[in-house]
């Protein structure tokens, strides 16, 4: 059942258009709320009226109607569903929304959305084979948005291969599944460490890096929201504690190393915390003094590693234990060194060198290395990283079951 739920279907060009008709009166039946935004092209196959009648709502094409704009802008259009759904999904729409144009209200609408999108592709077998096209669903793929078919069979140009839409009814399940909540992760524990660790040169001067915490902050939300008692363990920063998510405050790498080992066992732990390498070996208890004898020496001692630690844990080691390696050269390659050495299971390098804008920027261009060999992930969104990450950490606990 749909009842309640607001999809914005954006029909594209194509002559599988029709079959968007009978899609539209699939979700209804089902208690669907449905707003259509229908392209220039796809006008031209079915008309506005025909689709207006059958959602029972205005049809919107024009991203210059000052009416549209005034009633109901582009941004609101999809902040106000559920979901997104493109069927039909043109070339030429999937290529605009890879490239992340905003020349019509369709393309625009998909730019300022937040909502999940699935697609529905339909086109000439040749269309759909051509490696731009691939490329591009490869890319909408990694950006995260969903796709129902296309399937092999009869082709309208009277060609036989892949590019047929998938079936309004295939459609319909579809997109059920990707509205119902994914909740892979109830009942598994998992633990993440997040930000900076400060270490105490004496009550008020620390050694710390320019860790923002945005990363981690994002995989504790990602597997709280996959349905995971999560608990995450920070130090200092300015990100929000996510819903849902148990937070330890902590400043020193010690304490980071005691709240994490308080709260196993759990099923994954994720290092992602930028953990001070060294301490001052003695803290001073009182606040260091210009004595006229010149700078004082701070002697340093190193720090516990947290996530080697963790993945050492005899009886209770986290069923996966995943880290982060912050690299400048040789990413993949150190990754690996790093992964053995640490005993972890996975290792997600990220090139941090200058330049790059990882550390406290939003995006992250990740390699996950495990012990069969490296996966290349395309720039990110810290979100889109954690997300993924917390995807691949589900599948891989079911796995294992
Ligand atoms: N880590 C940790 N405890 C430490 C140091 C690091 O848990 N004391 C974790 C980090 O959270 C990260 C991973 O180890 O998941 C890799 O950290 P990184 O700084 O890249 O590696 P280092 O161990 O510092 O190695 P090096 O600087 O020599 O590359």
């Amino acid at each position: 059942m749909l009842q309640g739920r607001r999809v914005l279907l954006i029909i594209s060009g194509g002559i599988a258009a029709y079959k968007s008709l009978e899609l539209i009166r699939r979700l209804r039946d089902r208690g669907a709320a449905v707003r259509c935004v229908m392209t220039a092209a796809a006008a031209q196959f079915v008309t506005p009226l025909s689709v207006a009648a059958l959602s029972e709502d205005k049809v919107y094409t024009d991203l210059f109607s000052l009416t549209d704009e005034s009633e109901m802008g582009h941004i609101r259009l999809s902040r106000e569903a559920d979901l997104v759904v493109v069927a039909p999904a043109s070339a030429d729409l999937m290529g605009r929304m890879a490239a992340g144009m905003a020349d019509d209200l369709a393309a625009t609408v998909l730019l300022a959305s937040d909502k999940p999108v699935l697609i529905a592709p339909a086109m000439n077998a040749m269309m759909w084979a051509h490696p731009a096209t691939q490329a591009n669903v490869a890319t909408l793929a990694a950006r995260g948005v969903r796709q129902v078919g296309p399937n092999a069979g009869d082709l309208a140009c009277g060609e036989i291969g892949s590019g047929r839409m998938a079936e309004p009814l295939e459609i319909v399940a579809a997109i059920e599944q990707s509205l119902a909540p994914d909740r892979r992760l109830a009942g598994k524990r998992a633990l993440v460490t997040s930000g900076p660790t400060r270490e105490a040169i004496d009550p008020v001067r620390y050694l710390s890096n320019h860790s923002s915490g945005k990363q981690g902050h994002a995989i504790a939300a990602a597997l709280a929201a996959l349905g995971a008692d999560t608990i995450l363990v920070s130090g200092p920063t300015q990100e929000a504690t996510p819903p849902g998510v148990a937070l330890v405050a902590i400043e020193s790498a010690a304490e980071m190393l005691v709240a994490a080992e308080a709260h196993l066992p759990v099923d994954v732990a994720v290092m992602a915390a930028a953990v001070a390498d060294w301490r001052v070996e003695t803290v001073a208890d009182q606040k260091l003094k210009k004595n006229g004898k010149g700078p004082p020496l701070l002697r340093l001692a190193e720090n516990p590693d947290i996530l080697a630690t963790l993945a050492a844990r005899r009886n209770d080691r986290p069923r996966l234990v995943v880290g982060f390696a912050a690299e400048t050269e040789n990413v993949v390659a150190n990754a690996q060194a790093k992964r053995r050495r640490k005993g972890c299971d996975w290792i997600l390098a990220n090139d941090v060198s200058a330049g790059t804008g990882t550390f406290g920027g939003d995006s992250n261009t990740i390699h996950l290395v495990d012990a069969h060999g490296v996966e290349d992930w395309p720039a990110m969104t810290k979100q889109a990283v954690a997300a993924r990450l917390a995807d691949r950490i589900a599948a891989a606990l079911h796995g294992a079951e």
